[in-house]
């Protein structure tokens, strides 16, 4: 009898034992929460953050008006849904608390990883803070996330060689290699708070400089520095407005003006519209821009937009969600998730390029391209990127 006890007992013990373990690994794990207590940050003292073995990616993109953010968050939407995992996307208006507030929303949900894309770059340190105290990572979309250490990594194109593809662009247009006759321009750059326009104003005048300096191409407006020459919040009416005082300023009749650097396309639109009411010369000014919304595809084609930066997002998309995958995994990606993918697109990782005040972020870095209207049909309409519906509107094909 005794023996039969006994081995009853030690099955028990075993059993209890085991049932213990099993319960860790799998996703039905009980839901427990995190209340947060005095220590916890001052957003979330008190707070319940749910943990329940799902995973949760909060994504968090500045503005609906500015069309492809709508794209960003959709591709990213579909792309870590596809992964498996829980999203919780938001726009936030361009109003920095209200990113703020989302983000907080997504930490209580239980966030595990947050895909930022700031409104303003700077705005975002003591929230993200926040984050880092529940072991949530972050990832800065797109704009550099600054002065935090809490952001692990960075995805972007380029942004230096958006403005460097802008300016070598009016360069060739200009002629200003191959005529003698000097040329005027007029500058109209990015939001100031966003760490990208930094990059794509100095891309364009790093490329202008040597002729700016030589006189082959002047500013009569002589504003050509970062601030005075910046458009808040990418704004299409700041743009113009700006645009339309500096026509009736320093461009009177007989008075030519032969380009007009735009850091994007929402400021190239501004200018357009400025250019459409108010210049009085007959030649064709060069508009250049970046994004490719649909209503300056449409101004390429009909020629009152010269060019734009076509920035490939689902690329950008198919980065952050290897890249968040790996993060969620434990791991410490590098320029391994780059050479072990099958991605058929130029992508380099970098680590020094991109400081955010408090440290180097690792970036992963796409390329961006040039299109006019030689080569929109091939780049993007042949590539089924943009399409034409039976009326002949276009629209993203992707
Ligand atoms: C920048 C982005 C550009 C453009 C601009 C306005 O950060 O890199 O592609 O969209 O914001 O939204």
């Amino acid at each position: 009898m005794k023996n039969k006890t006994k081995i009853l007992t030690v099955i028990l013990i075993l059993t209890t034992i085991l049932s213990f373990i099993l319960s860790g690994c799998s996703s039905a794990a009980p839901e427990q929460t995190t209340s947060a207590g005095e220590d916890a940050p001052a957003g979330l003292q008190g707070v319940e953050r749910v943990d329940d073995g799902r995973t949760v990616v909060g994504i968090s993109m500045p503005d609906r008006l500015l069309e492809r953010w709508n794209r960003d968050g959709a591709y990213l939407k579909k792309q870590f849904e596809k992964a498996d995992c829980e999203v919780i996307l938001r726009y936030a208006n361009n109003l920095i608390d209200t990113q703020i507030s989302d983000l907080r929303d997504m930490i209580k949900e239980g966030a595990d990883l947050l895909v930022v894309t700031a409104v303003d770059g700077a705005a975002l340190s003591s929230v993200l803070e926040e984050a880092a105290d529940y072991g949530v990572k972050v990832i800065a979309y797109d704009r550099l996330l600054m002065e935090t250490d809490a952001v692990s990594y960075y995805v972007s194109f380029d942004n230096y060689m958006v403005g460097v593809l802008q300016a070598e662009y009016v360069i060739s247009q200009l002629g200003l290699n191959t005529e003698s006759s000097t040329r005027n321009i007029e500058f109209v750059t990015g939001d100031p708070v966003d760490n990208n326009a930094r990059f794509f104003y100095q891309g364009a005048m790093d490329t202008l400089k040597p002729y700016l300096d030589s006189g082959k191409l002047h500013v009569l407006s002589t504003q050509t520095g970062f601030y005075e020459t910046a458009t808040a919040q990418w704004s299409t009416d700041i743009a113009q407005q700006r645009l339309q005082i500096i026509l009736n300023s320093y461009y009177p009749k007989g008075t030519r003006l032969d380009a007009v650097l735009c850091a994007n396309d929402s400021t190239a639109l501004g200018a357009t519209r400025a250019l459409q009411a108010d210049y009085n010369g007959n030649n064709k000014v060069i508009v250049t821009g970046q994004d490719g919304d649909i209503a300056n595809i449409y101004n390429i084609i009909d020629g009152s937009q010269s060019m734009t930066v076509y920035k490939h997002l689902q690329e950008e998309s198919v980065v952050t969600v290897a890249l968040g995958k790996d993060i969620i995994a434990g791991n410490t990606p590098d320029d391994k998730l780059i050479s072990n993918s099958a991605w058929d697109f130029d992508c380099t990782y970098d680590t020094e390029e991109y400081n955010n005040g408090n440290k180097v972020v690792p970036s992963y870095l796409l390329r961006p391209i040039a299109i006019t209207a030689d080569n929109i049909e091939k780049e993007l309409f042949e590539t089924g990127i943009y399409k034409r519906n039976s009326a002949g509107l276009i629209y993203t094909g992707e």
